[in-house]
């Protein structure tokens, strides 16, 4: 994970964050070991803003990766770790498994090992699927 992790905070040197200052870098893994990053781009309209997050899934998925094995997050002007928005969460739970991991942390050594399926309980695409 902390090799995963490595990717994104590379990915986070891309972000376009004039507004926030708040630059983060998203990477994914693919159940068949590819892997896509992505990078917050910010708008001057602010709600236009993408997250790191959901660039990483756009892109991944314009490459014909729709399932993912893990995710890290690194937000480099945090010392916290930062998790992913609610809004995140959904569309990475499109795309990935309740026990697939996420793995997320900010400029410290911290980080946080969950599952998106802690993240985003009661899916109603897994965990509330009609079998
Ligand atoms: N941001 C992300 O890209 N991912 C997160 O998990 C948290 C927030 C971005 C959105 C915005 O550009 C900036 O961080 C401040 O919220």
């Amino acid at each position: 994970m902390e090799e995963l992790f490595a990717e994104a905070r590379q990915a986070a040197l891309a972000a376009y964050a004039p507004y926030s200052k708040f630059r983060v870098g998203a990477a994914l893994l693919s159940v068949d070991g590819r892997v896509f990053t992505g990078c917050n781009v910010e708008n001057r309209s602010f709600g236009l803003t993408i997250c790191a997050e959901r660039g990483a899934v756009m892109y991944a998925v314009s490459k014909g990766h729709r399932s993912f094995a893990a995710l890290a997050i690194a937000a480099l002007d945090s010392l916290a770790p930062v998790p992913p928005c609610g809004a995140c969460r959904q569309v990475l739970s499109e795309f990935m498994l309740p026990d697939a991991r996420v793995y997320f942390g900010g400029a410290s050594a911290e980080r946080v090992d969950v599952t998106i399926g802690a993240l985003y309980p009661f899916d109603s695409l897994h965990d509330l699927a009609v079998p």
